[in-house]
């Protein structure tokens, strides 16, 4: 029988039969006795099996779990040929970034950066490349590419990467959308709690056997506690998502309201540039918002320092509300992230302690 995604992801990758233990055990093993399937645990694990089962079933295709969000990126960018050229933009993710501009300068690949908004430009740029990174939303400033219609547009041999972190695979399914692999930070909306780090790339069979050997020649593994730990979070997501978007939209229409605010953006916000796009490609408008004061940068440091409920910290999609003034981080100026900008990740506390919280943060810090 089909399954809505929501009773997908608690009842998938669960052993079946009488007797059996409800949820997966975490398998903590390193080699298996000759003559069976597995041989060494760095190529397989059944836990990891269990979670992988799960998200695949959600994305639509075939899940390889790595050590880490990072550790996925890296996988599918290394199915770039040598000399192959990549189209990406920026901001996005600082590790995705990283990679991208390293690579380069190595001469390994070419990166062609590009205003992704922009398909028509998108699609020029991609003439003979062998990739399109595609980070939507975006981090840290919440830009909506149009995943169809880039999938739509490239040449066949140019491969689609959505890196659906700020979505989840319940808010955005890439591979429906034509994309041919999708990457996930588990770290984040789908671990849930800030207790494991853990990273995810669906694709169609071939590529995730290429995944595969990639994990199991290089070594990113995920820890088999990390995969149950990603796995009993993934099964409350449906809920966390509910009330963290929810409490994502009331901050931002506090913020929007806020006289100290210069800019929010949060694509659920009539006036964001991406809000017809995404209210199309997205079965909701994400837990992640990013906001400007008026005054000089150090506001926002305020700001961070001044929250009382939330967490200034880094990482995002747990069940606490945190906050970061993104824009003071080196890396982020360099790609061009505004310098006052502060990311915020909406939990699930109650939504009344969380808008409080940030107004009397930004009024404090704007009156000190
Ligand atoms: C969009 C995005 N992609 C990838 C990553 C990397 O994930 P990890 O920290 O699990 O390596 C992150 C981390 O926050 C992210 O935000």
């Amino acid at each position: 029988m089909e399954h809505h995604p929501e009773t997908e992801l608690v009842h998938g990758g669960r052993p079946q039969g009488p007797g059996s233990t409800l949820n997966h055990p975490v398998v903590l093993n390193s080699t298996y006795r000759a003559g069976g399937p597995r041989g060494y645990g760095r190529s397989g694990n059944e836990t990891w099996d269990a979670l992988e089962e799960v998200v695949g079933a959600l994305e639509g295709g075939e899940a390889v779990a790595f050590a880490s969000g990072i550790a996925a990126v890296t996988a599918v960018l290394d199915q770039v040929p040598p000399g192959g050229a990549v189209v990406a933009s920026k901001p996005i993710y600082m590790g995705s970034w990283g990679q991208l501009e390293e690579r380069a300068a190595q001469g390994r690949i070419a990166v062609r950066w590009v205003d992704m908004t922009d398909t028509a430009a998108v699609l020029e740029a991609a003439r003979g490349a062998a990739l399109i990174w595609v980070e939507t939303p975006s981090n840290p400033t919440l830009e909506i590419f149009d995943i169809a219609a880039i999938c739509a547009g490239r040449e066949p041999g140019t491969r689609v990467a959505v890196d659906g972190t700020f979505t989840s695979p319940l808010l955005q399914r890439p591979l429906e959308l034509g994309a041919d692999v999708v990457v996930h930070s588990a770290t984040t909306l789908i671990g849930g709690h800030a207790d494991l780090l853990l990273g995810v790339a669906v694709g169609d069979a071939a590529l995730a056997e290429a995944m595969r050997t990639h994990r199991t020649d290089y070594g990113a593994v995920p820890g088999s506690l990390e995969a149950f730990l990603a796995l009993r979070g993934l099964r409350t997501l449906a809920v966390r998502l509910e009330r963290a978007q929810a409490n994502a939209a009331a901050l931002a229409a506090m913020l929007e309201a806020h006289p100290q605010v210069t800019r929010v953006l949060y694509p659920g916000l009539p006036g964001h540039p991406g809000h017809a796009l995404a209210a199309r490609q997205m079965a909701g408008f994400g837990t992640m918002l990013s906001f400007e004061v008026a005054g000089p940068p150090e506001r926002a440091t305020a700001v961070c320092q001044s929250v009382e409920v939330f967490g200034h910290a880094t990482s995002l999609g747990g069940v606490e509300s945190l906050l970061e003034h993104r824009g003071a981080k080196d890396w982020e100026r360099r790609m061009g992230t505004p310098e006052g900008l502060i990311r915020v990740s909406a939990g699930i506390e109650h939504p009344d302690d969380l808008v409080r919280d940030l107004a009397q943060a930004i009024d404090r810090a704007c009156a000190g």
